[in-house]
């Protein structure tokens, strides 16, 4: 007998029950299906046997009955993480539960019994407990709902690309460039002999593609990058990892303001795809993680993100201080500080509690290839705000002038050898450009609600972590 999907099941089902069933479909045929048990009740005559495949988040019940069931004895004993077969007729329940059918085992074949420490049981385990076991812990509803969740983002960004004629260019991940200029790249070699691996070159695992992606958008015009990125920085909190994903689209012509607009078409665009295709997800995170998800996903596709001038954010925070309206941690607020995170969420609080643009910083403060403004003081670089969050992408238009990126890389002291390459781009018909990056778990953590960013990449690691 074919074995099917619980989740094809399930929509032969509700299809059946709207009349609409499937040529072939027949209730009360037997079905076959394959999986693992989640949990298991032995009433001695009757056992019931929480079951999944992995084809959906809600798990379906199975049940056996002694003198129905060929071989009940053998789920005498049955431990949780064991796979079966199993051989039955679907039967509707009439009880108000979420479930609509349970399967009446005919028979069942155990393939393997899982062993009784078997670390998922069906208590609450602590996401730190689960961390450590990161190899099983999707098979708890949370990872399920979070990977499950990041897979389907991930097809909806490559689709919001591919729809809208973008190239996907596949950035290197060894590269000889700090692209970020911020000294935090992990090393993978510095040997400087001319006989070794490279040949003397320093490598590094890419912080960035975006300056081999301003290269790809010179010829492309519309280009992205979606892939891992690694950052060597000590930081412990629940926002940042040492190796993380990062969406980086770069457009030829295109200007701070048309970033920004793309920016936020594209994670409408996204929430959208999760609202309508993770639906049983959602409704797991409403009943048990936030349970405002709903609402708070409405607001982002529903509202004009809100846009305001660094110098404008440096006012809103002075007032709101003198006014006694707020005292951060850090009250000392000047133009050229580089906002906190409990700034960043007053800001997003105090603006209608959606997402913030935040544009034109103080140039001190922000990447050595921002475009320069014409105030001498300030670069074209925008970084959105999510409420709770705080950064979830930071773009930037691009220096298009020679000599003004020659220069501002001397200010800075940065060797500009490696990136000669990069620099040259602008001899070459380089008009204009604008990218931006998106923090892909960051936008994970908004979603699913998760407080840290470890729930939502499958093995994590971090700052003392490395363990899989
Ligand atoms: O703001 P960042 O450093 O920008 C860039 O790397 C630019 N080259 C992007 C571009 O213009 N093409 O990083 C972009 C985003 C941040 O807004 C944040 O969401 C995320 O990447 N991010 C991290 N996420 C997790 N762990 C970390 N350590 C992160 N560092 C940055
Ligand atoms: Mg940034």
């Amino acid at each position: 007998m074919e074995i099917i999907t619980i989740k094809q099941l399930n929509q032969n089902i509700r299809q059946y029950e709207r009349n609409e069933a499937p040529e072939g479909f027949d209730i009360n045929n037997e079905v076959s299906l394959i999986g693992w048990v989640r949990s298991c009740r032995d009433n001695g005559k009757i056992i019931f046997i929480s079951f999944t495949d992995g084809s959906r988040l809600n798990s379906i019940q199975l049940v056996s009955k002694d003198g129905v069931t060929q071989n009940h004895e053998t789920l005498k004993g049955l431990r949780v993480g064991s796979s079966l077969i199993a051989i039955g007729k679907a039967v509707l329940t009439t009880d108000s539960s979420q479930q609509k059918f349970e399967i009446i085992l005919s028979r069942v074949k155990l393939l393997k019994q899982a062993d009784e420490n078997f670390p998922i049981q069906k208590k609450e385990h602590s996401k730190e407990f689960l961390r450590d076991v990161a190899h099983i812990r999707t098979k708890t509803n949370t990872f399920y709902t979070s990977m499950k969740i990041r897979s389907e983002l991930s097809f909806a960004i490559h689709n919001f690309f591919h729809l809208n004629n973008f190239v996907w260019l596949s950035a290197p991940i060894i590269t000889s460039n700090d692209a970020e200029g911020a000294g935090e790249s992990f090393i993978v070699t510095d040997d400087s002999d001319d006989n070794s691996f490279f040949g003397g070159v320093k490598a590094s695992l890419t912080v960035s593609g975006q300056l081999h992606a301003e290269a790809y958008a010179q010829t492309f015009k519309r280009i992205y990058t979606f892939g891992p990125t690694f950052r060597a920085e000590k930081s412990h909190t629940s926002r940042h990892l040492s190796e993380f994903w990062m969406v980086e689209p770069e457009i030829a012509f295109c200007d701070l303001n048309q970033l920004m607009f793309l920016m936020e078409s594209f994670i409408k665009f996204l929430i959208k795809i999760i609202q309508k295709k993770c639906y049983e997800e959602i409704n797991f995170i409403e009943k048990n993680i936030d349970s405002t998800v709903v609402s708070r996903l409405e607001n982002i596709v529903s509202v004009d993100f809100a846009k305001i001038e660094y110098k404008t954010a440096i006012e809103i925070l002075n007032r709101a201080i003198a006014e006694g309206k707020t005292n951060f941690e850090d009250n000392e607020i000047y133009f050229g500080k580089d906002l906190k995170s409990e700034h960043e969420k007053f800001l997003c609080e105090s603006l209608g509690n959606g997402p913030v643009f935040i544009y034109n910083f103080p140039s001190k403060i922000k990447s050595f290839y921002m475009k320069q403004n014409a105030d001498g003081n300030t670069v074209g670089a925008c970084d959105l705000l999510f409420p709770n969050i705080g950064e979830i992408a930071g773009g930037s238009q691009r220096e298009d002038d020679y000599d003004k990126l020659m220069n501002r890389c001397r200010e800075l002291n940065m060797s500009t050898e490696e990136i000669q390459w990069y620099i040259d781009l602008r001899k070459f018909g380089y008009y204009k450009s604008s990218g931006f990056g998106l923090g892909f778990e960051r936008l994970i953590q908004y979603i699913t609600g998760l407080d840290n960013i470890k729930d939502v990449i499958p093995f994590p690691r971090s700052n003392g972590v490395l363990k899989f």
